[in-house]
């Protein structure tokens, strides 16, 4: 393995952490699957997996829930799973096994996922479609470090009259706080509920996966701590990291718009492409969630995750497959070229983070975050983040990559913007329409998923007049159908064992390394300034300073 200069940019993964353990695909030398060309190729064929007219039904299995009285569970993964299983392509073996502290029985239990589905499902709750999905209900009571809880689970699941047959496949997901990730992994294999299985093409006894929430780790450190704790206990093909971004279908068609059409590739890049915005703006505050949020931070919360999953989606180069290594080895690739500004002096001038003050959203007035229950009255955590990066590769050398985000911001919406180069040679010059904004094509993520290209046109009259125009593309239009959410295409993919939409242990470390320069210049004692904005605002000012010192602006989506 080669050596990596890593003095020049310390934020890339030094080549030790290709760990020499690193094979060809990415993975874990050793697992059968990682074995060179074979392994990889059995991915590498067409994938009917994705394929739609293919059946999309996964096997029996049974799916064990950690924090099932949480709130993810409840806003998010209930509600899908119950519009999944009404939607028809859920196994007659399928079942749900809620794991939580709390005193419940079973029917307590069933009735609180019955209110959360109500609430949060696409699909209408009646008895004729509720009473079927709460059969498949059961609930385990226990603490996530009392050995009893995973025996209690492992006789449930072993048990005969386990609302219906799983073939023993078992899929397990931790949608706790992350200290209780390690308790859980634990106590599930010493209670013999989750086994290793090199051999994941054909375990034995059914097939044991986890799917584990974000945060994954809170910096590099202990994001690698984690990936090495992991893989004691498993195999990386049977660990399903989950960053929703990738299960937006609007995400995806990111994709779909670079990779199946030939119109825009041969403009997508250095020659072409003046710089790139990713913005995903907030309306809402911390929502309750100060406990997790003081420790996070925009930076960790947004940017390490699904802003750096936009970036890779919008600078990958084409995969050879639509597959779980194909796609994973070339966002890989885009993280390990990306070149985060390092030391004081480039995150003091290309990174600038941000707290709410108090303001109105909405027309609604909002409290400052200092005011939200359960902050710190002197925290310095920050709620908005904008960046600058690069990327050093062929592809992209010399071309900005501008990263924001933040709460309490005028309006929830994500957008990537790839803004291009002016012409040449403006041939109008005399005439009027001088100032000719450059060409963009947006790709809206959400809301009102849209993909829109800006462009100059001729206006009416009889003179020479340049115009800017928009050209739009609507899905909720075109398809007449709003798709389903993030966690329902997530959670099937894993049931399947589909790993292409989650994020594999390499990718997880290289985006880690793209911000641990700028979260160890934040840590130290002269630390850049924390700029206060205001809630329903923009951002902070410096924001602004920040991309017109480069003499470009941020878009107003
Ligand atoms: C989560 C963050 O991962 O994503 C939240 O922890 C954030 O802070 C949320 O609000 C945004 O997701 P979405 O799908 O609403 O854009």
């Amino acid at each position: 393995m080669t050596e990596v200069d890593t003095t020049r940019q310390p934020g890339r993964i030094p080549a030790e952490h290709d760990g020499g353990a690193i094979t060809l695909d990415g993975v874990g030398a050793g697992e059968p699957w990682a074995q060179p060309f074979d392994a990889w190729f059995h991915e590498g064929a067409p994938n009917p997996l994705h394929d739609h007219s293919a059946e999309r039904q996964p096997a029996p299995c049974a799916m064990i829930i950690f924090g099932v009285s949480g709130d993810l569970t409840a806003r998010k993964l209930m509600p899908s799973l119950y519009d999944l299983f009404t939607g028809q392509p859920l196994p007659d073996g399928f079942t749900i096994v809620g794991v939580s502290h709390r005193d419940w029985t079973e029917e307590m239990f069933r009735e609180r996922m019955r209110e959360a589905v109500a609430e949060n499902a696409r699909m209408p709750v009646n008895p004729e479609s509720w009473e079927p999905f709460a059969r498949r209900l059961q609930y385990v009571r226990g603490e996530f470090d009392d050995p009893a809880t995973y025996r209690t689970l492992t006789e449930r699941l072993g048990a005969p009259d386990l609302a219906v047959p799983t073939q023993g496949n078992r899929l397990f997901y931790l949608a706790t706080g992350p200290a209780y990730f390690s308790p859980i992994l634990q106590g599930l294999a010493a209670a013999g509920a989750l086994e290793r299985q090199a051999n994941y093409l054909e375990p034995t006894q059914g097939w044991h996966r986890v799917v584990i929430e974000k945060p994954f780790g809170h910096d590099l450190a202990s994001a690698r701590a984690l990936i090495a704790e992991m893989a004691i206990l498993l195999t990386e093909r049977q660990i399903y990291r989950i960053d929703h971004y990738l299960g937006k279908e609007t995400v995806q068609n990111v994709l779909a718009f670079r990779f199946a059409n030939i119109l825009f590739d041969p403009v997508w890049n250095r020659q072409y492409v003046d710089n790139v915005q990713i913005t995903a703006a907030e309306s809402i505050g911390v929502e309750g969630r100060a406990g997790y949020y003081e420790h996070a931070g925009a930076l960790r919360d947004m940017v390490e995750s699904h802003l750096l999953q936009l970036l890779t989606v919008v600078a990958m180069e084409p995969p050879a497959f639509f597959n779980g290594n194909a796609v994973r080895d070339e966002k890989v690739k885009v993280l390990r070229s990306v070149a985060p500004p390092v030391g004081e002096q480039q995150v003091a001038a290309h990174v600038v983070r941000g707290q709410y003050t108090a303001g109105f959203v909405g027309g609604q007035a909002v409290p400052g975050y200092l005011e939200e229950r359960g902050v710190a009255p002197d925290s310095t955590t920050e709620t908005y983040v904008a960046l600058r990066l690069g990327i050093d590769n062929w592809r992209w050398s010399g071309v900005p990559f501008y990263l924001r985000t933040g709460k309490r911001l005028p309006r929830r919406v994500t957008e990537i913007a790839v803004e291009f180069k002016r012409v040449p040679h403006l041939m109008f010059q005399t005439m009027v329409g001088l100032d000719l904004p450059p060409n963009v094509i947006s790709l809206r993520i959400q809301p009102d998923e849209r993909i829109a290209i800006r462009f100059a046109a001729q206006g009416p009259g009889a003179r020479t007049q340049l115009r800017t125009v928009r050209m739009d593309f609507l899905y909720g239009a075109a398809f007449g159908e709003a798709g389903p959410d993030a966690y329902e295409r997530l959670l099937l993919d894993a049931m399947l064992g589909d790993p292409t939409l989650f994020t594999r242990r390499d990718e997880v470390e290289a985006a880690w390394a793209t911000v641990q320069p700028i979260l160890d210049v934040w840590s130290a004692p002269e630390s850049p300034p924390l700029f206060p904005y205001e809630a329903g605002s923009w951002g902070p000012g410096a924001a602004d300073a920040m991309i017109e010192r480069d003499g470009r602006a941020w878009r107003r989506p």
